[in-house]
C-alpha cells in the first residue's frame, strides 16, 4: 500500500492517527534541528515535520538529502500544528515522520511548481507534464473533467447513445483543410482524419440511432487563434425526426443544466436573434451581451450635410461608449489609432461627447449643430456623459470594424465579467456565402445543410438569399456550438452539391455514400456540434482554450514537448510509397 490518505484530506479530526503518505516534495524547509516539507499530490498539500528530538537520527538525516520534486513515501503521526495555516485544508495538523522512503529523485525542475510560475509560457509547453502538477493546469483539467461528466449524464439520460465513429475517412468538407494520413496498403492512397464526424452521424441517423452523440477528437488545418487548435474535441450531437425547434430546445437544456451544475447559475431561456440581426446590431455572428452598445445606422441623420466622407459612404455606423464623454483628446487619439491598425483597418472615427450638461461637442462641429448630434446620441442610444463613436464606409467591412472597437472597448472598460453568462441562439443564417476569390458560392455551414422551406424557390434565381435551418449557439462572444437541419432528400442534396460547383461525377466520388444512403429511407434529422474546448474554456472564466488541453499545440501547430510534427525515415517513407522533393 503505497498511501493510506492522500494529501490533501487530513485534519484535526484525524490527530494521533498513524497514516502513510506520497507525492512530492514541493518546498523543504530546513532550520538545522527541525526540518519541514510540504507534501503535495493532486488532492492537496500536507506539511511533514522531522524533528532531531522526536526523528529517528537515520530517518533524519534521509529528510536532509531531499530535493524539489523528489517522489516520497512517508509514514508517521498526525499531530497539531503550532502555526496553522488557514489558507490549507490540511493547515491545523502535520505529520511527524517516522518512516521516509524515497521513491525516485527529481532533477531540478526548469520552472517553479507553484501557482505563480516563474516559467514562460514556452518552457512551460516543453516540460507540459510539470505545468500539470501545478494548481491552475491541474484545476482546469479537472474542471473540464466535470463538465464532460455532466455531458454524458444529460444526454444520456435524455436518451442518447454515444457511439464512436471512424477516424481514416475519407474527408468531410468543414471549410478547414484535412489532415491527411498515408495508406500502406493502398498505394497512392490517403486517409483524412476528420474535420467532424459530421457524415457519420447523418449515417447513424439512416441507420435508426435515433439520437447520437459522441465527445470526439476532430481535426482541421487551419491557421491557430487562442480559440483554436488543429486537434480540437466536439460534444457531436444528432437526432432523428426533428424539427430546429426541438434542438435548440434539447441543447438549451444541455448548457442550461451544465451552467447549473458546474457554475451554480440559473439562466433564463436563451434570446434567439437572427443573423441578420446580430451583424447588423453587434457587426458580428458571435455578440457578446453581456453589454450594450449596440450600434446605431446614422445614415438617414449623418448624410447630405456637406461632410464628404459620411456622404460617400455606404454605411455610417456608430456606438455609444457608457461614461466615456470625460475622454481627453489623447485617449479618444489613441482610440483612433487602435481602429486605424492594420488589423482593424478604419481610415478615420469621428466622435461626440454627450456633456454632462447635455451639450454635444463633436469632431465634426463644422457639419452638425446641436439638432443633428441629438439625432446621433438617439439613434445610438447615448445618454449624457456617453461617447459616440462613429466609423463609415462599405457597409460589411465598417460593421466588422466597429465589432472589434466594441469589443475591446468591453474589455477595457470591464464590461466582459468572466463569471458573468450571457448565452443565446443566432438563428437563420444564410446558406451559401460568396467567395470572390473563387467566384463561386461556399456552403457557410456545410452542403448538408437544409435551406429554409420557405426560401428553396430562389434556389436558381437568387440562392445568395436562401436561409438555412442553420443556428449556432453564443455564449459571451464565442461561438460554442453550430448545427442545422440537414436534407434528406437525395435530389435535394444533389443540386446543393451543384450550387456548391460539385460537378456530378465529383458530387458522386466524394459523397455517393451519403446519396446512396438517403435512398434507403433517411429519416428527417438535425444536430449539432459544441466545441468543448471552449464550451469549458469560457465556463471557466477564460478565452484560451489551450490552457484546458493537457497537451496543446502551440501556435505553430507544434507539439513541442514531442517536437511534433517531424520527420519520418526513409524506410518509412518508402512503406508509404512516398517520395520527398
Ligand atoms: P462547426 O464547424 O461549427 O460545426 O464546429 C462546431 C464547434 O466546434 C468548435 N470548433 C473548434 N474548436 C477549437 N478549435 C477549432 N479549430 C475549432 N473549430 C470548430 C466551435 C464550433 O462551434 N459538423 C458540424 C456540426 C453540425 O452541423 O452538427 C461542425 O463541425 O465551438
Amino acid at each position: 500500500m503505497y498511501r493510506s490518505h492522500t494529501c490533501g484530506e487530513l485534519n484535526a479530526s484525524h490527530i494521533n492517527t498513524e497514516v502513510t503518505l506520497a507525492g512530492w516534495v514541493q518546498k523543504t524547509r530546513d532550520k538545522g534541528f527541525m526540518i519541514w516539507v510540504d507534501l503535495r499530490d493532486r488532492y492537496g498539500i500536507t506539511q511533514l515535520i522531522f524533528d532531531e528530538q522526536r526523528t529517528a537520527i537515520d530517518v533524519f538525516e534521509k529528510a536532509k538529502t531531499l530535493g524539489r520534486e523528489f517522489v516520497i513515501q512517508v509514514k508517521g503521526t498526525i499531530i497539531e500544528r503550532e502555526s496553522k495555516n488557514k489558507n490549507i485544508a490540511t493547515g491545523d495538523i502535520e505529520i511527524l515522520v517516522s518512516e521516509l522512503h524515497i521513491l525516485n529523485e527529481a532533477k531540478l525542475p526548469p520552472f517553479t511548481i507553484e501557482d505563480e510560475t516563474d516559467g514562460g509560457e514556452d518552457i512551460r509547453m516543453k516540460y507540459r507534464y510539470l505545468d500539470i502538477r501545478r494548481n491552475p493546469v491541474k484545476n482546469n483539467l479537472l474542471f473540464r473533467h466535470n463538465v464532460a461528466m455532466e455531458v454524458r449524464k444529460y444526454l444520456s439520460n435524455q436518451g442518447f447513445c454515444e457511439v464512436e465513429t471512424p477516424y481514416l475517412i475519407k474527408s468531410t468538407p468543414e471549410g478547414a483543410r484535412d489532415f491527411v494520413v498515408p495508406s500502406r496498403m493502398n498505394e497512392g492512397q490517403f486517409y483524412a482524419l476528420p474535420q467532424s464526424p459530421q457524415t457519420f452521424k447523418q449515417l447513424l441517423m439512416v441507420g435508426g440511432m435515433d439520437k447520437y452523440f459522441q465527445i470526439v477528437k476532430c481535426f482541421r488545418d487551419e491557421d491557430l487563434r487562442a480559440d483554436r487548435q488543429p486537434e480540437f474535441t466536439q460534444i457531436d450531437c444528432e437526432m432523428a425526426f426533428v424539427e430546429q425547434e426541438d434542438i435548440l430546445n434539447m441543447f438549451e437544456g444541455l448548457t442550461r443544466h451544465l451552467l447549473k451544475e458546474v457554475k451554480g447559475l440559473e439562466v433564463a431561456k436563451f434570446p434567439r436573434i437572427t443573423y441578420d440581426y446580430a451583424m447588423k446590431t453587434y457587426g458580428n455572428d458571435k455578440p457578446d451581451i453581456r453589454f450594450g452598445m449596440k450600434f446605431g445606422e446614422l445614415n438617414e441623420v449623418a448624410q447630405h450635410k456637406d461632410f464628404g466622407v459620411f456622404n460617400s459612404a455606404e454605411l455610417v455606423v456608430g456606438i455609444s461608449v457608457p461614461g466615456c464623454a470625460s475622454y481627453t483628446r489623447k485617449q479618444i487619439d489613441e482610440l483612433i489609432d487602435w481602429v486605424k491598425r492594420p488589423q482593424v483597418g478604419a481610415s478615420g472615427m469621428v466622435y461626440c461627447k454627450y456633456e454632462t450638461d447635455g451639450s454635444l461637442k463633436s469632431s465634426v462641429d463644422k457639419f452638425y449643430d446641436q439638432e443633428d448630434l441629438k439625432k446621433w446620441a438617439e439613434v445610438t442610444g447615448a445618454q449624457p456623459g456617453d461617447l459616440i463613436l462613429v466609423l463609415s464606409g462599405p457597409a460589411n467591412k465598417t460593421r466588422t470594424q466597429l465589432s472589434a472597437l466594441r469589443m475591446e472597448l468591453g474589455n477595457r472598460l470591464g464590461l466582459r465579467k468572466p463569471e458573468e453568462f450571457a448565452p443565446l441562439w443566432v438563428v437563420d443564417f444564410p446558406l451559401l456565402e460568396w467567395d470572390e476569390e473563387s467566384e463561386r458560392y461556399h456552403a457557410m455551414h456545410h452542403p448538408f445543410t437544409s435551406p429554409k422551406p420557405e426560401d428553396i424557390h430562389l434556389i436558381d434565381s437568387n440562392p445568395g438569399a436562401i436561409r438555412a435551418n442553420a443556428y449556432d449557439m453564443v455564449l459571451n462572444g464565442n461561438e460554442i456550438g453550430g448545427g442545422s437541419i440537414r436534407i434528406h432528400d437525395k435530389g435535394l442534396q444533389a443540386k446543393m452539391f451543384e450550387l456548391l460547383g460539385f460537378t456530378k461525377e465529383e458530387a458522386e466520388n466524394q459523397f455517393g455514400f451519403l446519396m446512396n444512403a438517403f435512398q434507403f429511407g433517411a429519416p428527417p434529422h438535425g444536430g449539432l456540434a459544441f466545441g468543448l474546448d471552449r464550451l469549458v474554456a469560457i465556463l471557466g472564466g477564460q478565452e484560451t482554450i489551450r490552457d484546458f488541453i493537457a497537451f496543446p499545440k502551440n501556435n505553430n501547430g507544434r507539439d513541442v514537448m514531442i517536437d511534433a510534427p517531424s520527420t519520418i525515415d526513409v524506410k518509412q517513407l518508402d512503406e508509404l510509397h512516398i517520395q520527398l522533393k
